[in-house]
């Protein structure tokens, strides 16, 4: 049986959101990586190292979170900002950093590569040792326009223009490092957060620009993420809703079980293994919006019409990628090498959420510069692009794009399937074979006669390959325009281990 593809089938509108990043201050993401300092030899933009600014801005990632992770819950803002030969030096413990930490990229300069970048600001505020009065002058610092003490601190720091920030989360990891709560003592804390926040607005019936973020369960955690969600809602909805607007989640591939198994040495079963468990991803989604829908149907009705009752919230994956067990014994902290297996699982967690455009709206890769399932890593001078940042480029084209329902796994073939609608009308088709060894045909069936006009594959003969300083593209997608005639059924062949997408119109 041809696999159908039928551009009528639609699911949603993918939000570009869903091709969202993640950077902290972990290892060398930031310092040594992103952040080389204006003092620096490597070439740089105002300490924005080079190579990496470049790579930002093609890639163009919608959304940039930051400053963590855990790493948000110890941080004070007010240690980022002003002359940078006066911030404080503290200790960073998190995730085995273990590194003095000079405050030198600190808000102003996060908010300013997120503007080269194209990127919208996500903001996690330090919800474990701070206070709602700490987060509320971020916000007053970051967001107000003029007039107080704080904005013109901003604009004496270089920045006169409100950055206008969105995106607002409100502690990390709650259940865990983020202060080990329950779904009830966070929820308390949330509501003194976010009813903290500064309005912005002119008149108190507009409605606040602000999108406040609360953190959700740990994805890995079948149990536990069910109960925390079901608490959370229960205890957010009895009595009056704080303002919230999106729900994040966090979900790890973890492959930490095998002492062999490293980034770069693997065996079948391991790529089969990895593989495998990416995909749990989707149930997660599926389970964690549903219970939202189950918690919102239980928000009791307003006494009074100057109340609002809570209609709807977003659900976000805030963190996400393969997480090996060696970057937890390595230094810098959780730098991790990038194989095809990883471009596959990457490649098949964006079809996950893709295909759930309409039940996800945020997701960020974690994380994007050294840090377990990077795109990019730094190697003294040097700026390698992984595998990774090539299977997010070969994807931009679905960002606001139309999510179609198709076979995951085509029967035949075995390939993973995803398909969208491009803004401009073409069909944009993925097709991931996630056999290591074996390359498989696929047959494509449109319902009209559709012309395939180019094709981009990423692919290695040798699995365990990576790209490094002095082989920087070891392993790199390869566009093949194609100048067939336009015909309902297509076949390809789609070479072992592969990640590939079609371009059809
Ligand atoms: O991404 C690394 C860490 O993983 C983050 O700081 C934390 O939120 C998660 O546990």
């Amino acid at each position: 049986m041809p696999l159908r593809i039928d551009p009528t089938a639609t699911i949603g509108r993918i939000n570009p959101a869903l091709h969202g990043q993640f950077i902290e201050y972990l290892g060398e993401c930031i310092d040594g990586g992103i952040w080389v300092g204006p003092d620096a030899d490597v070439p740089h933009t105002g300490g924005i190292r080079q190579g990496v600014l470049d790579a930002l801005i093609e890639l163009a990632p919608p959304v940039l979170r930051w400053p963590g992770g855990c790493y948000a819950d110890t941080y004070h803002w007010r240690d980022g900002i002003g002359d940078r030969a006066t911030r404080p030096t503290t200790f960073n413990e998190n995730f085995g950093t273990y590194e003095l930490d000079d405050h030198a990229f600190g808000t102003d300069e996060y908010l300013r590569l997120c503007e080269a970048i194209g990127a919208e600001p996500w903001i996690n505020v330090n919800m474990m040792t701070g206070t709602p009065a700490e987060a509320r002058d971020w916000m007053e610092y970051v967001n107000r326009d003029s007039g107080t003490d704080l904005a013109e601190q901003r604009a004496a720091n270089g920045h006169p223009a409100p950055y206008g920030v969105r995106f607002w989360g409100i502690g990390n990891e709650p259940w865990g490092g983020g202060g080990t709560m329950t779904p009830a003592s966070y929820t308390d804390a949330y509501r003194a957060f976010a009813s903290a926040m500064p309005r912005f607005t002119g008149s108190v019936f507009e409605t606040p620009a602000a999108y406040p973020i609360a953190s959700g369960p740990d994805g890995n955690k079948p149990r536990e993420r069910v109960a925390w969600t079901r608490e959370f809602l229960r205890s957010l909805t009895s009595f009056r809703q704080p303002p919230i607007a999106g729900y994040d989640l966090h979900f790890y591939n973890w492959n930490i079980d095998h002492e062999d198994d490293t980034p770069t040495r693997f065996d079948q079963a391991g790529w089969d293994r990895v593989i495998a468990s990416s995909l749990e991803l989707e149930e997660v989604i599926v389970e964690q919006w549903g219970l939202i829908q189950e918690g919102l149907a239980n928000v009791p009705q307003p006494e009074s019409s100057l109340d609002t009752r809570l209609e709807h919230l977003d659900l976000i994956v805030g963190e996400w990628g393969n997480w090996h067990r060696d970057a937890f014994f390595v230094r810098p902290a959780l730098r991790q090498q990038v194989t095809m297996r990883d471009a596959i699982t990457t490649a098949l967690s964006l079809d996950i959420l893709q295909r759930h455009a309409d039940k996800v709206s945020i997701a960020c890769n974690a994380q994007t510069v050294n840090v377990l399932n990077s795109l990019i890593l730094t190697d003294g001078d040097a700026t390698i692009l992984t595998p990774n940042y090539d299977v997010f480029l070969m994807y931009k084209a679905h960002r606001g794009a139309t999510a179609l329902a198709t076979e995951r796994v085509d029967p035949a073939s075995g390939a993973h399937v995803f398909a969208s609608v491009a803004e401009d009308g073409a069909v944009l088709v993925n097709l991931t074979n996630p056999s290591m060894t074996e390359p498989v045909e696929v047959e494509l069936e449109f319902v009209t006669p559709m012309r395939l006009e180019r094709i981009e594959t990423l692919a290695s003969d040798e699995p365990t390959r990576h790209n490094t300083a002095e082989q920087p593209d070891a392993v790199r997608r390869v566009a093949t325009m194609l100048d067939g005639a336009a015909a309902r059924t297509h076949t390809l062949r789609l070479a072992a281990g592969s990640v590939n997408v079609v371009r059809a119109v």
